[in-house]
């Protein structure tokens, strides 16, 4: 027998323990191994009941991921089949799980007779959230056991279970309570099913899992979330297997569930998904870091700035119950920071996701203060003050003044050079950018910014510490904007430039939306306020001088007062909530049109989509070639979780990768010809994209 599988007998009971770590990932040697360990069971008349059961930390978090897309995916014995060969055993099977059964894993466990659960697992079908469905029987057999409300809730949030309430749902037998040994609990109950003759398999509970759902269920159930399914293919096709659930045989349910996974496998939808699972987990591997690298301990934290971001950054921690100390310069500013503290928990408490006792508990783990001297104990500082080098590098000298040695002083600025800010003190090593996006309590990405300097040590306990608070972390090096913001810039400019041009602000946002953006960029601007954008061209009109008409509209809605949806005006009219067109942007642009010697014509879609997208890639190849992203999966992380980029898309970078780069590298060459001066002037492949294309690479990597 392999050592994928731990096979034992104790009396009658065939232990089958699954031990591929880290997570028994079911791919085809694990299936292979599986099949094999349950014939033998089968086939040994000795013995009576067969207990699955995973080793390590997890029962299985199902289908090895990585086989997806190609024939390994599908490779003898398949999981379905396999699966399908289990729910028909012969003898009692017993799946006790620990740890979390996730998607082909709690599949597995469907396909057996009884389940048994320790206290603390978790249980779910996660597929769609990877651009999948379950595909192993995950969708006819949950609606057979649970009935089709709560199996659909399961498959479609994909969000897991506790055990309890798996016991409440009926998806599990037993709970094992903690300190009990849930293998030698699964061993008891297979003996006591032996004694009672109890059948291999059961009866469904739902044996028709929509009994008394109204006729009109699913297509309600699609039309109240078509807003957030916009453009995928995962969940609806999910809905579909789970339609098919309660309208024929398990036969034939299995059959249809086996046509849609097909479907959703092999679509570059899921094929982007997958990549950001594993983008996710590569973006964690730091040059430099690893688990011996040593963290401090971080049990206070102080922000700097109760404004817009000091505020969302210090939920973040009261969120993860981490004390934090609220520094200002002036009484007035600091109550309003609080308040709008409290006001924002006091809306989620309306929208009942929190208690009013929660509230106190997190409001009462912010403490104000006017005074350096309450901050000096603290293992982490995070300074949020006006964007201005000056500003920060005179709180950076005060930090270094009366900090705590060893404390980690992190930086929120959005554009501003790491390593000048940490050049004033006298512990450079201790200094890191932590860039927030806002609203900070809600964005997922953090740019973790690492200066020149940076210590190991420093980085590390950061990326702990965002895991902590429930951020996604993506390191980057000092660049104007770093990551995120500096690709905003040319993507940013060929939206400006295409209203110049002749497209309307609607026309060149809804090209965005309609490829999946949750916000199109010059909506984007409007939210974030005109004249905040003003003011970061403010500190850098030299370096943007050579050009003058990309931002000569922005500049324009600046001067008239139009600084977005605070003044109810911007690139769009604002009534209410709604955003209107406005003929009074399109007659400015006309103007200014004109005087930049522009001739306006009629921009079509494509034009807006390749000069918008092509620069936004562009710019990401750079900075993979400069080093300051150490792979484009983090480039894709940081637009995926910081600018709305699609998930499903993959990034902006696997994107590219999907159109294929030579014909991103052709585009931007052709409009290099078309658009005169313009065009010599931005449109400049960088010369790792040429590099890759006359390499014929179909990947973005370092070269
Ligand atoms: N396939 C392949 N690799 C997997 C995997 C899977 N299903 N699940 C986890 N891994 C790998 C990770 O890539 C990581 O590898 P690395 O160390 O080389 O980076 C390692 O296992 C550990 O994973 P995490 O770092 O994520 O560990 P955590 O402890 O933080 O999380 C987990 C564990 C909750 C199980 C999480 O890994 C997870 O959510 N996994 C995916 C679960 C999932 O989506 N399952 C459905 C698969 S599709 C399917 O089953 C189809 C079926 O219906 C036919
Ligand atoms: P803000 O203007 O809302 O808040 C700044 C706060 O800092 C004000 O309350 C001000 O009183 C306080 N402050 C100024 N100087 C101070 C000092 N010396 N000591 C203590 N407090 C001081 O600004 P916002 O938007 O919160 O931005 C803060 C920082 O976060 C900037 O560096 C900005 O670039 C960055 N940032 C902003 C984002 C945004 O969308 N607003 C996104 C990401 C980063």
């Amino acid at each position: 027998m392999t050592t994928l599988i731990d096979y034992r007998l104790d009396g009658e009971v065939a232990l089958i323990g699954l031990a591929r770590p880290p997570v028994n990932a079911l791919g085809q040697p694990l299936r292979e191994a599986l099949a094999e360990a349950f014939e033998l069971a089968i086939a040994d008349s000795q013995v009576h009941a067969v207990v699955i059961y995973g080793q390590g930390r997890a029962f299985s978090a199902g289908a090895d991921i990585s086989e997806f897309g190609s024939p390994a995916a599908f490779a003898a014995p398949d999981l379905a089949s396999l699966l399908s060969r289990l729910a028909a055993s012969p003898k009692p099977l017993i799946a006790a799980i620990a740890g979390t059964a996730l998607g082909g894993g709690l599949e597995t466990a469907l396909a057996c007779g009884y389940r048994i659960s320790s206290a603390q697992a978790t249980l779910g079908l996660p597929e769609t959230r990877i651009g999948l469905l379950p595909g192993a029987g995950g969708t006819q057999r949950l609606p057979r056991l649970i009935g089709a409300v709560a199996a659909l809730e399961i498959i479609l949030s994909g969000e897991p279970v506790s055990a309890a309430e798996a016991l409440a749902l009926g998806l599990i037998d037993r709970l094992v309570p903690d300190g009990e040994d849930l293998l030698a609990a699964a061993t008891e109950l297979a003996r006591n099913l032996v004694a009672e003759s109890a059948p291999a398999q059961r009866a469904w509970r739902y044996s028709d899992p929509a009994r008394g759902l109204p006729t009109a269920f699913f297509d309600d159930y699609v039309a109240a979330r078509a807003r957030r399914w916009k453009g995928q293919l995962a969940p609806v096709l999910a809905l579909e297997a789970v339609k098919a659930a309660c309208a024929g045989s398990l036969e034939e349910g299995l059959a249809s569930e086996q046509l849609l996974f097909k479907q959703v496998e092999s679509s570059a939808q899921s094929a982007a998904l997958r990549h950001q699972f594993f983008a996710q987990r590569e973006a964690l591997k730091v040059c430099g870091v690893d688990k011996n690298t040593a963290r401090r301990p971080v049990n206070r934290v102080a922000v700097i700035g109760a404004g817009t971001m000091g505020g969302g950054i210090a939920m973040n921690f009261a969120n993860a119950g981490i004390p934090v100390t609220l520094l200002e310069l002036k009484g007035e500013a600091l109550d309003r920071g609080l308040a709008h503290i409290r006001k924002q928990y006091d809306s989620s408490v309306k929208r009942g996701k929190l208690t009013p006792l929660q509230l106190e508990v997190r409001m009462s783990l912010i403490t104000g203060t006017l005074e350096y001297a309450d901050i000096a104990q603290v293992d982490l500082v995070i300074e949020a003050v006006f964007e201005s080098l000056s500003i920060k590098q005179n709180v950076f000298r005060t930090l270094d003044e009366v900090c705590k040695t060893g404390a980690i002083l992190a930086t929120n600025t959005s554009t501003l050079d790491v390593d000048l800010i940490a050049a004033v003190t006298r512990r450079p090593h201790d200094v890191i950018g932590l860039h927030f996006f806002s609203p900070a309590n809600v964005m997922k990405l953090l740019e973790v910014v690492r200066g020149r300097e940076t210590s190991p040590q420093v980085l590390a306990t950061t990326l702990d510490l965002a895991r902590q608070i429930g951020k996604t972390a993506v390191v980057s090096g000092v660049c104007f904007g770093f990551i995120g913001n500096r690709m905003l810039e040319p993507y940013a400019r060929e939206a400006h430039r295409l209203v110049l041009e002749g497209a309307t602000p609607a026309q060149v946002d809804g090209v965005l939306t309609e490829l999946g953006l949750a916000m199109g960029v010059l909506s984007m601007y409007d939210l974030a306020g005109i004249d905040v954008g003003y003011l970061v061209r403010e500190s850098r009109r030299e370096a943007i001088a050579h050009d003058a008409s990309y931002f000569k509209l922005a500049d324009e809605l600046y001067a008239q007062g139009r600084h977005g949806q605070k003044t109810g005006r911007g690139f769009y009219r604002y009534e209410g909530r709604d955003r209107v067109e406005d003929y009074e942007v399109v007659a400015c642009a006309e103007v200014l049109a004109s005087e930049l010697g522009i001739t306006r014509r009629v921009i079509s879609n494509e034009e807006i989509h390749d000069r918008c997208l092509f620069m936004l890639i562009n710019e990401g190849v750079q900075l993979l070639d400069e080093g300051i992203a150490e792979r484009s999966g983090d480039i894709d992380l940081v637009w995926i979780n910081g600018y709305g980029f699609p998930a499903w898309r993959g990034g902006p970078m696997h994107y590219a990768e999907q159109l294929g780069l030579g014909r991103v590298l052709a585009g931007i060459e052709r409009y290099r010809e078309q658009l005169g001066e313009y065009g010599r002037m931005w449109f400049r492949p960088v010369p790792l994209l040429q590099r890759l294309v006359a390499a014929g690479q179909t990947r973005i990597q370092r070269l």
